[in-house]
């Protein structure tokens, strides 16, 4: 797939280190337990931000969940980077439509001088990441400091992040094979929010 990704993606940065790959395993069997899943795709967001800051140079760094399933990056991340300040983006998808629906915004100040990183486990249509991305933007956060970490997209995802922001880099553990006909990743990890918060 790294192949795939390079060609039609230059946004995409699949993050192909053996540690995450390992852990993405565990994390798509339908059987790991919600306290196992949430604890990998806390590990696995970690080891995603080790990654990336070697490849970024330094600014003040913000973490902006997109909710409800982003939160469950938050933590490994911040002991990775224990100054990093966290934002939030609340988001929904419209069963029917897809479409996202926005609920809550809210991230620290000082926006113009810092680095963000946005955060969601999954990137299927890749409505909710492009409208976090515009809201971000609206708010005064730089594009250019934008970057976005997910553990699992799909083609369309990564295309729509390409097209209403190409200076965005999106940076997965997998890029996967397509979405369902509701919108679901396959092979994917099912419905990550519920997965992590044991809610169906
Ligand atoms: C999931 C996921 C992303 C979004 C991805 O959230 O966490 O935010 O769907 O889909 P998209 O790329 O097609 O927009 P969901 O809407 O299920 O909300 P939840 O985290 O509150 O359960
Ligand atoms: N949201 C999820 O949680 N999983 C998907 O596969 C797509 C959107």
């Amino acid at each position: 797939m790294a192949s795939r990704a390079a060609r039609d993606f230059p946004n995409l940065t699949v993050l192909s280190h053996p540690l995450i790959q390992h852990k993405l395993t565990i994390l798509r069997d339908k059987q790991t337990s919600t306290r196992d899943f949430k604890q990998l795709v806390n590990e696995i967001a970690m080891l995603m931000a080790y990654e990336v800051t070697s490849q970024v140079a330094g600014k003040k760094l913000t973490l902006v969940p997109i909710l409800r399933a982003g939160l469950g990056m938050v933590e490994g991340i911040s002991q990775l980077i224990p100054s990093a300040r966290v934002g939030h983006i609340g988001l929904y998808r419209n069963h029917d439509t897809l479409q996202p629906v926005d609920y809550y915004f809210k991230i620290p100040s000082g926006e113009a001088d810092r680095a963000f990183f946005l955060l969601d486990p999954m990137l299927a249509t890749g409505g909710s990441a492009v409208a976090a991305v515009s809201a971000l933007v609206r708010a005064g956060a730089p594009v250019q400091r934008i970057r976005f970490l997910c553990l699992v997209c799909a083609p369309e995802g990564v295309k729509a992040m390409l097209d209403a922001h190409p200076k965005v880099p999106v940076y997965t553990a997998s890029l996967d094979r397509e979405l369902n006909s509701k919108g679901y990743i396959l092979p994917g990890l099912g419905d990550a929010g519920d997965r992590l918060f044991g809610t169906r």
